[in-house]
């Protein structure tokens, strides 16, 4: 199926609009990956599934362009040296000033929940079974509904599972068949999904997070989007909190207000105690 460059135009502002997913070099990209899927679905030209889309409130058609224009590559334990820092650095200063008994994480654009998991997986290490009382659930959100149906169903194959420490095949996986492994339940009702778009003008969550994980997502986004996005972070985060992000990717600290840590981790200034 050929995309026009009107058809182009847009479907690149709709997605940058609506999701600040930045496609203006993509128009191959497009039409190779979407075209296809278009045709097997009945469309018959671009313009008729983008007419179709704009007027879908169910979010599947928008669903669709993101899961095939963008991608979902993630796995478990990845980028470790965010996981020592937690270990060496956050949690101990963050935990003994929680008053409240919660501690706060959001994994935002989780994909198919090997990161929120992960998270998780590592805290049950770090502070053992009772969390010291703590109540330590992760909310993990991303846009695609394909991803968050993988990540509440919990199973994995085992290429997902290559860098993570291997006593976690035990402790945190049952076997289904195979290569497949399901995550148990003790982990998994650790991690809330929920469908989120970053690209909402503001974050109004109940309550503010001590840590933040946006990694390898921001890689769509252009310059003032990303700008804009790490300004949300800032107020949706604690003073003396913290965001990673991917660790090929930068933020322009003096814009976001954020201290720099070290690649890829950023402290909102202050101390709390929370
Ligand atoms: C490459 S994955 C990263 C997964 C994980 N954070 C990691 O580092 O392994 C990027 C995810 O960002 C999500 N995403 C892209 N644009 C988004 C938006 N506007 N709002 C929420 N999630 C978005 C995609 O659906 C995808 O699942």
């Amino acid at each position: 199926m050929k995309l026009n460059t009107h058809e182009f135009y847009k479907l690149r502002d709709f997605m940058y609009q609506r999701f600040g997913i930045n496609l203006s070099q993509k128009q191959q990209l497009i039409e190779g990956r979407l075209g296809n899927v278009l045709e097997k679905r009945g469309f018959k030209s671009f313009s008729d599934f983008i007419s179709h889309m704009e007027a879908d409130h169910t979010g599947e058609d928008v669903s669709l362009v993101v899961a095939k224009l963008t991608t979902n590559f993630t796995y478990f334990y990845r980028e470790e040296q965010h996981f020592e820092f937690l270990r060496n650095v956050a949690l101990p200063e963050l935990v003994p000033r929680i008053s409240d008994g919660n501690l706060s994480i959001w994994s935002a654009g989780c994909s198919s929940g090997e990161e929120p998991y992960t998270i998780a997986m590592f805290l049950n290490d770090y502070f053992g079974g009772d969390k010291h009382g703590l109540d330590t659930r992760i909310l993990a959100t991303d846009i695609s509904d394909k991803v968050l149906g993988i990540a509440g169903s919990g199973v994995y194959r085992g290429e997902h599972m290559t860098k993570m420490p291997k006593e976690w095949y035990r402790k945190y996986f049952s076997r289904i068949q195979g290569d497949e492994y399901e995550v148990v339940p003790q982990i998994k009702k650790e991690v809330i999904y929920r469908k989120f778009n970053l690209m909402e003008p503001e974050f109004r969550f109940k309550k503010k997070f001590h840590i933040v994980f946006c990694r390898n997502v921001m890689i769509y986004f252009d310059e003032p989007t990303r700008r804009k996005l790490a300004r949300k972070f800032y107020d949706a985060i604690l003073p003396g909190g913290y965001l990673f992000i991917g660790l090929s990717e930068t933020l322009i600290r003096s814009e976001a207000g954020f201290e720099y840590v070290q690649p890829s981790i950023y402290r909102k200034k202050g101390r709390g105690n929370y």
